[in-house]
């Protein structure tokens, strides 16, 4: 029996603004944050290296694909984030505002010129770029815990290399943000509410589940993104390494679920639906970015509802929050969860606007393609 809507997500509906900005990170001093992990740590005693190939084949790739942070990257190109903001294609200026009719009088913004509008978009970059930072810590644990878990031996030596590469990940993020961004920002509450839920489940495909598919599949759609609208070359090359990872890893998590979702029964495949919907959820919620608002001294629902965000029909149709979901969709149709118990989690996507990247090119196939780097860097070498 499928739990509801309003159960699995604690609130009376998907897009209950109120419910969703009740809650924010209010810990903002906390220096450590603790969660059990509730799983055993699993030994296997079948070293049998190869049995599962495509884990095999992604491991020994993985081992020629490292790259090192503090050397392949130009950390000295100068970074002027106001005058990147002016340049990119996202940042709002009065002139887009008065094309677009939107009328700011009577409110918060009445007062705002370009150089308030500048100030948001290096705070929203601040913010953006803190969140990935703490997505990536997120990923280092769950990978790790991953290595405990998983019952496979391919899947311990090629999660192991994750754990090197998420390592990175943060090391680079934290770098960039330190010395090349004007400030930084705690972990939002959605972000960490679902990184929580991910590692205190139990079992271990609910961690590949939680990270590998739905938030590394995010976090490359949005990487991806970023990498196309950024002027910054130092920021475009991070991410460029960064994304040659996540391929890797998002095809880590279809491999391994696909084997092990055809052992389950509807009811055992029900709640991964259920908590893939969860997941889905949560992130969207974040991209509220409700900390920058409350940063400009800006009321949080005044901006929302000035960028639209809390009407439900614009919400779904805003085109680059969907794209967001545009690796995820098509990973959960091919590991059965969009059609199994009569297209439960279909009928959600639907709701959130998202089930029609479902044919899009799924990650299995693209890793192949972001190989890139790894030639790129063979070549910088041999020079
Ligand atoms: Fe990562
Ligand atoms: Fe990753």
């Amino acid at each position: 029996m499928s739990r509801t809507d309003a159960e699995i997500l604690d609130r009376d509906g998907v897009n209950d603004l109120d419910a969703i900005l009740a809650l924010t990170n209010t810990d903002i001093s906390e220096s450590i944050h603790a969660v059990t992990d509730n799983a055993d740590a699993i030994f296997t005693w079948n070293y049998e290296k190869g049995e599962r190939p495509g884990l095999n084949k992604l491991y020994e790739k993985a081992k020629h694909s490292m790259w090192n942070g503090e050397t392949d990257l130009d950390w000295s190109i100068e970074v002027d984030q106001e005058r990147i903001a002016r340049e990119s294609p996202m940042t709002m200026n009065t002139a887009l505002i008065a094309e677009l009719g939107i009328d700011l009088s009577r409110t918060s913004f009445a007062s705002w010129g370009d150089e308030e509008w500048i100030k948001l978009a290096v705070e929203s970059q601040n913010w953006s770029l803190s969140q990935f930072m703490h997505g990536e810590q997120g990923a280092l644990v769950c990978t790790a815990k991953i290595v405990e878990t998983v019952p496979w031996i391919d899947a311990k030596y090629y999660a192991s290399t994750q754990v090197m590469d998420e390592a990175r990940h943060v090391e680079v993020f934290a770098k960039y943000l330190d010395t090349k961004c004007s400030g930084h920002y705690p972990v939002n509450h959605h972000l960490r509410a679902l990184l929580d839920d991910i590692i205190s489940d139990s079992r271990w495909d609910m961690t590949y589940l939680g990270m590998q598919i739905m938030i590394e599949g995010l976090a490359l759609a949005a990487f991806g993104l970023a990498y196309q609208v950024t002027p910054d070359p130092l920021l475009k090359q991070l991410l460029r390494y960064v994304m040659s990872d996540e391929a890797r890893h998002v095809a880590f998590g279809v491999l391994s679920l696909q084997e092990y979702y055809t052992e389950l029964n509807s009811a055992e495949l029900l709640e991964r639906q259920e908590f893939a919907f969860e997941a889905a959820v949560r992130m969207r919620d974040r991209f509220l970015q409700q900390e920058v608002w409350e940063n400009l001294g800006i009321p949080v629902r005044e901006a929302i509802s000035l960028f639209k965000q809390d009407d439900p029909e614009l919400k779904n149709q805003d085109p680059f929050q969907q794209l967001l979901f545009s690796k995820i969709v098509p990973n959960c149709k091919k590991l059965g969860l969009l059609d199994a118990n009569d297209g439960w989690l279909r009928k959600r996507f639907d709701t959130l606007g998202v089930t029609q990247f479902e044919d899009w090119a799924d990650t299995g196939e693209e890793y192949e393609l972001l190989d890139e780097v790894a030639k790129d860097r063979a070549a910088a070498q041999s020079e």
